[in-house]
């Protein structure tokens, strides 16, 4: 089960772990599924649990993994990790793994940074945050996953050219990523007219919170790339 919060960790950036309760047949699958899916603890080579897959993902914040899971359905060839602390998504995301027969998913049930410090230098080819949770308060504003030492982590990671999608329905939110991500001098942006951030992306498949148009804005889709 995932820790809400390292001990001398980054500051907790998700709200509850886990809501009404989960349905049985779910539940089953964290013994029956998620050990053989569930992401190494320590320093990995993602290729190494799929060496035929021609290209490795991650989505931080997986939600109830539709996205994920749809991506994974979409592209057989790519293996994509997932990671979400909300242990009913990794229930939802379980469900949609298993009846879509998906063999190129791999979880972790926890914090997403603590994914990304496993990985090695230069390992990914795409990185989605979709929708994070948008800590509006000021006082909040710490917890926002998007911040400079998560952008590092971000780079570090990721391929020279590598993409990274970040979508939010909070203006607040959008104006901070991109001021960060700009001035973290590691990516550049794509968009070159309005359109590039306020229609959706072809490629992207909607997600559970963004039907719930809980922000004070139409999504604002944000895709970089690793520099
Ligand atoms: C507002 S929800 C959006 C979920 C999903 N992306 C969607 O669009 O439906 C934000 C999600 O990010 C997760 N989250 C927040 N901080 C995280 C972290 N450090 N690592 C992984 N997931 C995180 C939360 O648990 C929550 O499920």
């Amino acid at each position: 089960m995932p820790t809400p919060q390292q001990p001398h960790g980054p500051l907790r950036s998700f709200g509850r772990i886990k809501a009404r309760p989960i349905k049985a047949r779910q539940a089953a699958l964290f013994d029956s599924l998620l050990p053989s899916i569930s992401l190494p603890s320590s320093p990995f080579e993602p290729l190494s649990l799929m060496p035929e897959a021609k290209a490795v993902w991650v989505e931080i914040g997986f939600g109830g993994g539709e996205h994920l899971a749809g991506q994974a359905g979409a592209h057989p060839d790519t293996l994509i990790l997932g990671a979400e602390p909300f242990q009913n998504g990794v229930a939802s995301a379980l469900r949609h793994v298993e009846e879509a027969g998906l063999t190129n998913v791999r979880l972790h049930p926890g914090d997403g940074r603590e994914l990304l410090a496993l990985l090695p230098d230069a390992s990914l080819d795409r990185l989605f945050v979709l929708f994070p949770d948008p800590w509006q308060k000021a006082r909040h504003h710490k917890r926002r996953l998007v911040n400079p030492d998560f952008l590092a982590e971000a780079g570090r990671v990721l391929k020279p050219g590598g993409g990274f999608r970040f979508a939010t329905d909070w203006a607040d939110y959008a104006d901070w990523t991109l001021e960060r991500v700009l001035a973290s001098g590691l990516f550049t942006w794509t968009a070159t007219g309005a359109d590039d951030w306020r229609v959706p992306p072809a490629d992207h498949l909607t997600t559970r919170y963004e039907e719930k148009k809980l922000g004070d804005i139409a999504p604002v889709w944000l895709d970089f790339l690793r520099a």
